[in-house]
């Protein structure tokens, strides 16, 4: 765990984290998009845009959106001229989907897909959920056709220690004050801690590797609050 990553003992044992994390998105569901909007200034939908733009893909690709919550990625595809597929296993946050993209339930570890099914995939905030990321990322590959792209986006710590601080604060303090106002407290102090679930930058980098995605190459985003990770399937 790298210095001033927020940490919170509330966090779940690892057999215990897929049916907590699926619980909690369940409760949250409802104000899940406008805590998101409010926590972020509306930089979520942006960083979203840029996700979807990275993948450079033609019009019409096929894109599974993995976990893909209340499925504003899968917007985001659509309105870029992709057909985006959903997937995510909280049948709350697939109830509370505002999408018109097909969304199917399921988890991220075992994908109900043929090999080589979709010309790219998406990953949004999800990455520190799972409870564990390298059969995912096989997974992820696995539903990939050959030349297939991937974007993985989510949070991120500021490398600045200026804005570290300030944004170590926000995630400790108003990230879950704002959230129990709104939502619930223990979910929104669990999704800043979860971050500690992310392994260090190359060893995350050298997972999607290994899963078989070369031209693997990272940026940062909002201030170095959210990082998109790219690559290509070989
Ligand atoms: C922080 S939300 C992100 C939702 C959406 N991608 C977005 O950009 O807002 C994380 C999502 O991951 C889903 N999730 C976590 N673990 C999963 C798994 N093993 N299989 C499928 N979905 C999972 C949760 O249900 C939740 O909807």
């Amino acid at each position: 765990m790298s210095p001033g990553r927020v940490t919170d003992a509330a966090l779940p044992d690892l057999d215990d984290k897929p049916r907590v994390v699926e619980e909690m998105f369940d409760r949250i569901a409802p104000r899940y998009d406008t805590l998101n909007r409010v926590l972020t200034f509306r930089m979520d939908v942006a960083w979203r845009r840029t996700a979807s733009k990275m993948l450079g893909l033609r019009p019409d690709s096929r894109v599974l959106d993995l976990a893909c919550g209340t499925g504003d990625l899968c917007r985001t595809l659509t309105a870029a001229g992709h057909a985006p597929v959903g997937l995510d296993f909280s049948a709350g946050m697939l109830r509370a989907a505002h999408t018109d993209a097909p969304l199917v339930r399921a988890d991220a570890m075992q994908l109900p897909f043929a090999a080589a099914t979709f010309d790219a995939l998406t990953c949004g905030f999800a990455l520190r959920n799972f409870a564990a990321l390298a059969p995912v990322l096989a997974e992820c590959s696995r539903v990939l056709r050959p030349g297939g792209r991937i974007a993985l986006l989510d949070v991120a710590e500021p490398e600045s220690p200026l804005v570290r601080s300030v944004h170590g604060a926000w995630f400790r303090h108003v990230v879950p004050f704002v959230g129990g106002l709104i939502s619930d407290r223990a979910a929104y102090r669990y999704l800043p801690a979860s971050t500690a679930y992310l392994p260090p930058l190359p060893e995350l980098l050298a997972l999607v590797g290994d899963a078989g995605i070369v031209d693997v190459s990272r940026r940062t985003l909002g201030f170095g609050a959210a990082q998109l990770i790219t690559g290509t399937r070989v």
